[in-house]
């Protein structure tokens, strides 16, 4: 760990103090120059530090800036040891998390970037990331599981980010169908899982969750096309390193219980789907159907015209 890694990791540990330059230089065994040094070059990172001759140095509460030590704060004991990288600008997070899957990233591995300059969505559509106003991240899982399972770590997603929403901003976001997080019908956040896997079998590999979530871009940032379906979360005295953490947190916890298939249940309880009549093909036939439920495989299962109940075989609504 650098110097300047060390010293951000204090500032990010005691954001509601100021801590002195030489508590930080006994803390880390370094001169209170290789501090002041090492508070210069966080500064020109883009960090907003109070530097007071009396009290010391406090990261700003508008100080929101990502990094992996300002997510540690924040993450439970069992996650400390996921390699977290940030950068600052990249095509995408989940090719970079597909591409170092590939070279064998570990369980857990996650990648953020501040900006996306080609942010993929699902349906082959873009997925608008500017600079410092949200999250992208993408999350390496090693699952052992058949390829018609791992679907439902979209489903375990989608809750995660909607429990890390209410308990950071009280806010009740709403799920449609089937990763789409919404606040007052406006989305705020996607989620794009991919898989690598071997094609001969049936089992998955490696599943990478791509999360992307609007936190504080205004309306007239986003493309005109936009301004009428997507919001931003505005946290109020809450940065993103805590929502990234939190939703690691999240999702990390219900993955590990993922046989229970609880999530499925949470999921329902925010999901706009249950009640709407839909369209979906059966048997190469046009249908429509009301839906009733949400299996605990991630299914829809819709009554049609008849009474009749039938699931939908893929997670996908027609
Ligand atoms: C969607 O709404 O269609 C899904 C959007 C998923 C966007 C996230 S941002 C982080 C990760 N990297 C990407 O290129 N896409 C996902």
């Amino acid at each position: 760990m650098t110097t300047t890694s060390e010293v951000l990791k204090i500032l990010e540990k005691n954001r509601a103090t100021a801590v002195s330059g030489e508590w930080i230089a006994q803390e880390l065994a370094i001169s209170r120059t290789a501090v002041w040094k090492a508070i210069k070059a966080l500064q020109e990172d883009g960090y907003i530090i109070l530097a007071t001759k009396n009290r010391g140095y406090q990261l700003d509460s508008g100080s929101d800036v990502l990094s992996a030590e300002g997510i540690k704060v924040f993450l439970n004991e069992g996650h400390q040891s996921y390699p977290i990288f940030v950068c600052k600008s990249i095509p995408s997070t989940n090719s970079e998390a597909l591409k170092r899957a590939v070279d064998g990233a570990s369980h857990g591995t996650v990648i953020l970037s501040d900006e996306q300059t080609a942010g993929r969505g699902r349906s082959g559509k873009t997925f608008f990331s500017p600079a410092n106003t949200g999250i992208y991240m993408s999350i390496v899982l090693c699952p052992e599981m058949r390829r018609a399972n791992a679907y439902l770590i979209t489903i375990l997603a989608a809750v995660a980010v909607c429990k890390t929403i209410e308990k950071l901003t009280g806010k009740e976001p709403k799920i449609k169908w089937v990763n789409d997080v919404l606040l007052d019908g406006k989305k705020v956040c996607g989620i794009l899982t991919e898989m690598v896997g071997d094609f001969e079998s049936a089992m998955v590999d490696k599943v990478i969750v791509g999360i992307g979530m609007n936190v504080r871009t205004a309306n007239t940032q986003f493309p005109q096309e936009l301004r009428s379906i997507a919001a931003s979360l505005f946290p109020e005295n809450v940065t993103r390193n805590q929502i990234v953490a939190e939703i690691i947190n999240e999702l990390m916890h219900s993955y590990a219980r993922f046989d229970s298939a609880a999530f499925v249940e949470e999921y329902k309880k925010r999901s706009l789907i249950l009640g709407k009549t839909i369209q979906y093909t059966r048997n190469g036939s046009p249908c429509s159907g009301l839906v009733v439920d949400i299996s605990p495989s991630g299914n829809l299962v819709v009554r049609d015209d008849t009474g009749g109940t039938y699931t939908l075989p893929s997670g996908e609504k027609k």
